[in-house]
């Protein structure tokens, strides 16, 4: 799997590699017959889990955006309160965590100092750990109580993207397992989740047919000097890992940001020199999320006021979004908290494409490592 195959890039194979990452990822631990998931390697035992008070979760860069997903996930389905941590900033804050908390730590590479510092000082403080890695017997992994591996294959472009889906997806399985442990999940429910995972893979290749759109999108704007990217709830993450990825790759400034909080300052930006990337999907069974999208709607009538440029992730069959952004790229229907996992990926495509457009190093971008080994 180390080499580039038929692709101009590592980061557009991995990109591509994402189906297949996350059915090696999902397949192993679920059982569409029996509605369980099995996560044996968590090692921790059912009494404890029964008795966890708090989850944090502390991590780097891309990993820590998996986790800010994985917080609405487990969260929304175990209703356990669950804090996320920049893994630079968590020794400072004198995290106040100890006996009867789980400390999960994020990591593509298992390798990172910020990282490794943070497991170390949870465990010190008496709280449990369970690393989520790609990379087997890393440190990170082999210092932890527990482990669950994604599968998604080496990842060697230094912006992460596998990875990240991969590690959305154990978060997943994470907050089903927790969910059935704890009783808060019938196996019915435990069920249509599994039957659901178990068609992403399908879904993203649905969304990997963008990829032509996204190169004519990063065409058309690779002389932008700037961009903002929008999400709310559990979408959030999402836009704060696509203006990573543009960054990253392209060397252009991007922010990610709270839809909402758009209203807060950043709208004073907005014009036709700062397009807006705005995660705008719905999951029509959801009412929370069918509120979020009216708001999306109103935020976008306001951006086109301001001659603002709006590329739009919305979902299949949304004409209104199709006539009022510039340009829309559809997702497949999905729940609610399993649409990042498919919205990403044009985000990750647009990103490849602006570095490639500018005849940039996609691979090894200027300044940047693969695995943070320093603090
Ligand atoms: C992601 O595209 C970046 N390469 C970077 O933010 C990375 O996610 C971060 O350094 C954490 O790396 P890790 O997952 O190997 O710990």
């Amino acid at each position: 799997m180390a080499d580039k195959g038929k692709f101009a890039h590592y980061m557009l194979k991995e990109i591509f590699e994402q189906p297949q990452g996350l059915r090696d990822t999902i397949a192993p631990r679920v059982s569409l017959k029996d509605g369980t998931v099995r996560l044996e390697e968590v090692r921790i035992g059912e009494d404890e889990l029964k008795a966890l008070r708090r989850i944090n979760i502390v991590a780097s860069g891309t990993s820590r955006h998996a986790g800010m997903a994985g917080q609405y996930m487990i969260q929304d389905l175990v209703n356990v309160p669950v804090d996320v941590d920049y893994a630079s900033e968590f020794e400072y804050r004198n995290p106040l965590i100890g006996r009867g908390e789980l400390t999960i730590v994020i990591t593509q590479s298992g390798e990172t100092a910020d990282t490794t510092a943070a497991q170390r000082e949870a465990r010190a403080k008496g709280s449990r750990t369970i690393a989520i890695s790609n990379v087997v017997d890393s440190t990170i992994a082999r210092e932890a109580d527990g482990v669950i591996y994604t599968h998604a294959g080496p990842e060697i472009s230094i912006a992460s993207t596998k990875a990240f889906t991969a590690q959305m997806a154990v978060l997943f399985l994470f907050a089903l397992y927790l969910g059935q442990v704890r009783g808060k999940l019938s196996k019915d429910q435990v069920r249509r989740y599994i039957s659901e995972l178990l068609e992403l893979p399908k879904k993203v290749e649905t969304v990997l047919e963008s990829a032509p759109d996204c190169e004519r999108l990063a065409d058309k704007y690779h002389k932008m000097e700037s961009f903002l990217f929008l999400g709310r709830a559990s979408h959030y993450p999402v836009a704060m890992d696509g203006a990573l990825k543009l960054k990253e790759v392209s060397y252009v400034h991007a922010e990610g940001y709270p839809t909402g909080e758009v209203k807060h300052g950043p709208n004073a930006l907005i014009d036709e020199n700062l397009p807006v990337v705005i995660i705008a999907t719905c999951d029509r069974n959801d009412l929370g999320s069918l509120l979020r999208y009216q708001k999306n709607v109103a935020n976008i009538k306001g951006f086109k006021q301001q001659s603002g440029r709006v590329f739009a992730i919305a979902s299949q069959g949304d004409e209104e979004m199709r006539q009022m952004a510039d340009h829309t790229i559809f997702m497949p229907q999905a729940s609610e908290l399993l649409l990042p996992i498919l919205e990403i990926v044009p985000l990750q495509l647009f990103a490849y494409y602006m570095a490639v457009r500018k005849g940039l190093d996609v691979d090894r971008p200027r300044n940047l490592v693969k695995s943070v080994t320093l603090e």
